[in-house]
């Protein structure tokens, strides 16, 4: 599996997204972006239109983080705004199933998501299906939050399971508290894909932060 480096700019300057994503686009491999809803998660960030406006500003291919209820109700927004993986919460809907469907009909990248309480059984159905899960290192909502080591487990086993599953191929990824010293452990157990916030962008040279990052796990 190709190692990724996901620069996450919630912890950019808001003020200035174009000039966060010009200071990544040459050393990072995707964008991610967090939308909260203040109801899934005790934040708010992020829309559509924030998606759409830093579309043709970069090549990275864009990863939509919906930490939103009633996830089905926003995806068609996304997809029009030129997301390229939109990564669903497991638990953020019943119709996991049918949310999935309608990003791979549109013909963008699945994922899955797991907040840290969330067994990885709970989405063996879709496994199959999508082409990343996201384990969460922290609980979603911010930035610049501690590394939660329990998860490594979890990631060790998403990987296993990719392995015994027919037909299951998908990158897996972590996302909160990776920094210089978690980011190895994390490769270790498993993950190929790796979110990295306020380590990349609350310091004032991102693209020597995102280089760091991947001569520790390459
Ligand atoms: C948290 C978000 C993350 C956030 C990670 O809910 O999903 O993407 O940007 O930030 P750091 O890397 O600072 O933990
Ligand atoms: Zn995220």
């Amino acid at each position: 599996m190709t190692l990724r480096i996901a620069p996450s700019i919630l912890s950019a300057d808001f003020a200035n997204l174009a000039h966060a994503v010009s200071q990544v686009e040459d050393v990072g491999d995707l964008l991610h972006i967090d939308v909260m809803d203040g109801h899934f998660v005790p934040n708010l960030a992020f829309g559509p239109q924030v998606v759409a406006a830093l579309r043709p500003l970069t090549k990275l291919p864009l990863e939509v983080h919906l930490m939103v209820e009633k996830p089905e109700n926003f995806v068609d927004e996304f997809i029009k705004a030129g997301a390229d993986t939109i990564l669903v919460h497991a638990e953020s809907t019943p119709h996991l199933y049918r949310v999935i469907q309608l990003i791979k009909q549109a013909g963008l990248k699945a994922g899955v998501v797991l907040n840290p309480g969330t067994p990885l059984e709970s989405v063996s159905p879709v496994l199959p299906l999508i082409d990343e899960v996201l384990v969460m290192t922290v609980n979603p909502g911010f930035g610049g939050q501690a590394f939660l080591p329990d998860m490594l487990r979890k990631v060790a086993h998403v990987a296993q399971l990719r392995d015994t599953t027919a037909n299951a191929d998908y990158a897996i990824e972590v996302d909160g508290g990776v920094n210089a010293d978690t980011i190895g452990d994390c490769a270790n157990a498993g993950a190929d894909t790796f979110v990295a916030g306020s380590f990349v962008f609350a310091h004032d040279d991102p693209a020597a932060q995102v280089k760091r990052l991947r001569g520790l796990i390459e």
